[in-house]
């Protein structure tokens, strides 16, 4: 068996504990060879490549980010470019394509399985928003790191009888902001899924501090969204493929709060640092299991299937349901957090 494996979309921890696995897996358990493309679809259209061995995947688990590389490019947007995988799995006699990314290379997979490419999905983001999957590595991760990082802010925040606003990741969804809220004691966690309002805010801290030093800490996804009409939104800059680069809202919070409550403000985003770095255990036990499961779903020559974590089991679902909706959170864990929010007044 011989596949061939990418990695696409923005990095996230745990990606060299899949490349890792499904290299092990191929060779050992399928007596098979890897090639590993570098920088995504890219790669493969330009047929820019490493080969793969147990030797060249040595003390790569523990290391965060990709060793192939990754980019944003992908073959509907380039001319000619699903003729280019075609002619790179050609040349390399490969069984398929193994392509680890988010919801947009999910959509590359659906599409060229489509069009009869042999492709396998492996889903990762810290965001954690993918549809199909209870769970992606790195999210983990990235849930810890805001957890340490709101630790400290606790008690810099209690010295100064201050309000701190952390900006956590979290386009479109609150997970990584909900579980970090919850773990780390925030005051208030803001999510894309609830529009916030900052005046009903601004009152319930008020009311908390009048009765002493509180630190008040919130947490706010980047994604997050103010009740409509109540606040004027900045017009976010766009990137090459389209996406508003998202990162500041933090920052608008933390303005707003300051006017509204009278209170010293201070704003901490966390940005790519939650995305960098060693994966905690769970995402690295999670990748590995994924990539064995892709090299199986190759071996079985079940095309244009996702693996996913489901029930505590990893299982292949069809590569459609992972796209088109996201996964957001779940109303209970929303609800859960909300027990915490001071008391309306
Ligand atoms: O995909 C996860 C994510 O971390 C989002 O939460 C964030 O908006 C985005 O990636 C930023 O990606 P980049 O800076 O690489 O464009």
């Amino acid at each position: 068996m011989r596949i061939g494996i990418l990695t696409g979309g923005g990095d996230c921890p745990g990606l060299n504990a899949v490349i890792r696995a499904a290299v092990r897996s191929t060779i050992v358990e399928f007596d098979g060879a890897v090639v590993g493309f570098r920088d995504g679809w890219r790669g493969v259209m330009a047929n820019d490549y490493v080969m793969l061995d147990v030797e060249s995947c040595r003390g790569i688990l523990p290391r965060g980010g990709t060793i192939l590389g990754t980019s944003r490019d992908q073959p509907y947007a380039v001319d000619g470019g699903v003729d280019q995988v075609r002619a790179a799995i050609e040349e390399h006699r490969l069984d398929a394509i193994v392509s680890i990314g988010g919801e947009g290379t999910m959509g590359v997979i659906r599409d060229l399985h489509r069009d009869g490419v042999p492709v396998v999905g492996v889903p990762k983001t810290i965001d954690n928003d993918i549809a199909a999957t209870e769970m992606t590595f790195g999210f983990q991760t990235a849930v810890q790191i805001c957890t340490d990082a709101i630790d400290r802010l606790h008690t810099t925040a209690e010295s100064h009888d201050r309000i701190l606003v952390v900006e956590v990741m979290g386009r479109h969804v609150g997970h990584i902001a909900v579980w970090a809220g919850i773990a780390g004691g925030a005051t208030f966690t803001l999510v894309p899924e609830e529009p916030f309002d900052l005046d009903d805010i601004a009152k319930r801290v008020v009311a908390r501090h009048r009765n002493g030093k509180w630190a008040t800490i919130i947490v706010v996804a980047e994604g997050a969204v103010p009740v409509e009409g109540t606040l004027e939104m900045p017009t976010w800059e766009q990137d090459t493929w389209g996406h508003a680069v998202l990162g500041g809202i933090g920052n608008l919070v933390a303005r707003e709060m300051k006017d509204r409550t009278g209170m010293d403000t201070r704003t901490t985003i966390l940005g790519h640092v939650q995305r960098g770095g060693s994966p905690v255990a769970f995402d690295r036990v999670l990748g590995t299991r994924f990539g064995i499961a892709a090299a199986q779903a190759v071996d079985e020559r079940d095309f244009g299937k996702m693996v996913a974590l489901q029930f505590g089991n990893i299982v292949r679902v069809p590569v459609e349901e992972a796209v088109g909706e996201l996964k957001m959170v779940d109303p209970a864990l929303l609800h859960d957090r909300e027990v915490f929010h001071p008391p309306r007044v």
